[in-house]
């Protein structure tokens, strides 16, 4: 090769190295033995993996005379087969967890002691409570299957929220257009007509989106409608207009994130983006395009209005993950199709970064592109460190591995350009913090930076919400009130932060806190918040 030839060639890779989207992918477990439907990041910088239990064989076994025997399983009477684990985000390795009752399409909540409480599924999982207490990884804990309470109504495609107090609300449900609480608040399950007005010939409201706003109510978003709901009393205290464009929740496979709270916390603001367009689940049509369309609403406005924006790409089954810094990933999914088994094709592999601050028009960043399908039943959840994991992708009904997009035992995580080589000097880390906050309290977290700190240093709450179908129950990033950051003589800079003023802005329980310097977010601790 003639030495202009090579000067060419060093040019090319340059150029393209040059072009190159922003983020980085890396493989984490190159076999789970599981597909993930419902994901969520415990307190002890573990994962709780989940599929359901009616599947019949996974790739992973339970361990040695753990076998389930269940004469109500629909596949497999003698189980051997593990449908949930652990995975330690330290070792990257995986334990299996053991799961009796069916948790197909459930969903959960922690609770404000950091246990998972998991409700509803599927068969004999419908009208179920589980409770997952996490531990050291070293230790062992699992799945209880709680006798009592019991759910009021079968729940199959709910949304559970936490409350300001505590407690849980468990939001909807397959031929269940009403809400209920844990720990039981009523006799019965309370009808919510909103849900049943929200439905249409192809479902369309389940999952809702659901958003506790910091003045106690709960933003509620079915199909295309959005209303305020006094779950108290039981009253539905405002409706919204409608959302242009279509059904957003399932099977039409929109999602929805709130945006960071902050300031004096009086307003919030809620993004819906995506989702299928009526008709594809009716027709079963695997081709329909989805569309791209992203409305905006500040719910505590006087008298809102949707604020449109198109995505650079259609899509649906898109997870939309708030990173520490306030910005939100969308990522997974497809460009057509519908939620369901075997409805989805043309993978969408770009994730997107949304720039909440940036003008109309101008808020969308394309990413660097994946390589793995991830459709049907995949998730995506921020990890401790500012990356975000990928899992699942299973659109089939039983583990498929001959298919044009097999069942997916791979777990990846999308690193954000935020943790990229040439921002490290500007990385902090959290040398020190509280693990127990009130609030209201005055705190001070402690962070070291390589390069001078210059302006203000965020200090940041992330809740660990419950992924699951495009949509991750009870996430919220809440940005706390902080001085600027004080050099303390060794190296270190002090931060003064105010913790939230009550359980609307944050319910109680355990937040990842993240220091963050100029968009670059150090690795998380975690804070417990308390009453
Ligand atoms: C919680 O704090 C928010 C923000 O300051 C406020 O709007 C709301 O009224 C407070 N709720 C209660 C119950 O005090």
């Amino acid at each position: 090769m003639g030495s202009q030839k090579v000067l060419l060639l060093i040019l090319w890779f340059t150029v393209v190295a040059r072009a190159d989207l922003p983020g980085t992918w890396e493989l984490v477990v190159a076999d789970a033995g599981i597909a993930s439907m419902h994901t969520a990041v415990t307190r002890f910088n573990t994962v709780v993996l989940l599929d359901r239990t009616n599947i019949g064989p996974t790739r992973k076994l339970l361990p040695k005379g753990h076998c389930r025997r269940d004469p109500h399983d629909a596949v497999l009477k003698l189980d051997c087969y593990a449908h949930s684990a652990l995975l330690d985000l330290k070792t990257n390795q995986l334990r299996p967890l053991t799961i009796l009752t069916d948790t197909w399409c459930s969903s959960a909540q922690f609770l404000p002691d950091g246990s998972l409480l998991q409700s509803g599924g599927d068969l004999d999982g419908h009208k179920k409570f589980r409770k997952f207490t996490p531990c050291e990884p070293t230790a062992f804990c699992d799945w209880e299957e709680l006798q009592k309470p019991q759910l009021h109504e079968g729940r199959w495609y709910a949304t559970n929220q936490i409350l300001p107090d505590g407690s849980i609300i468990i939001v909807g449900g397959r031929a269940a257009n009403s809400v209920e609480f844990f720990p039981p608040r009523h006799a019965a399950a309370v009808q919510f007509p909103f849900l049943a007005a929200a439905e249409d010939n192809q479902m369309d409201n389940l999952y809702p989106y659901l958003h506790l706003l910091p003045n106690g109510n709960l933003f509620v978003f079915a199909n295309n409608k959005a209303v305020l709901y006094d779950f108290d009393k039981n009253l539905v205290v405002r409706e919204f207009p409608p959302l242009e464009g279509g059904p957003r929740n399932y099977p039409s496979a929109g999602s929805s994130a709130m945006l960071a709270l902050e300031g004096d916390y009086s307003a919030a603001t809620v993004v819906v983006c995506g989702g299928a367009q009526y008709g594809a689940y009716l027709e079963r049509s695997v081709d329909t395009p989805a569309h791209g369309s992203c409305g905006r609403i500040v719910v505590t406005q006087p008298d809102p209005v949707w604020e449109m924006e198109d995505m650079p790409f259609g899509r649906i089954m898109g997870d939309m993950v708030m990173l520490p810094t306030g910005e939100v990933l969308i990522i997974n999914g497809a460009q057509a199709g519908t939620q369901g088994f075997e409805l989805a094709s043309n993978p969408c592999f770009y994730p997107l970064l949304y720039r909440p601050e940036q003008p109309l028009g101008l808020r969308f960043m394309t990413l660097n592109p994946g390589s793995i399908p991830r459709l049907y039943h995949s998730t995506a959840n921020l990890l401790p460190d500012g990356r975000v994991l990928i899992a699942g992708s299973n659109p089939h009904y039983f583990y498929k591995f001959k298919a044009e997009f097999p069942t997916e035992l791979r777990i990846e995580a999308f690193s954000p350009e935020y943790l990229a080589a040439d921002r490290a000097n500007l990385r902090p880390a959290l040398v020190e913090a509280p693990e127990t906050v009130r609030y209201s309290a005055a705190f001070d977290v402690f962070v070291s930076v390589p390069l001078p700190v210059v302006g203000i240093v965020e200090v940041n709450l992330a809740s660990a919400p419950f992924a699951t179908h495009s949509f991750s129950h009870g996430q919220r990033l809440v940005k706390l009130a902080v001085t600027g950051a004080v050099p303390d003589g060794s190296g270190r800079y002090k931060i003064g932060c105010t913790a939230p003023p009550n359980g609307s802005v944050a319910p109680p329980g355990w937040y990842m806190v993240f220091a963050v310097n100029q968009g670059v977010p150090s690795v998380a601790r975690w804070v417990q918040l308390i009453s």
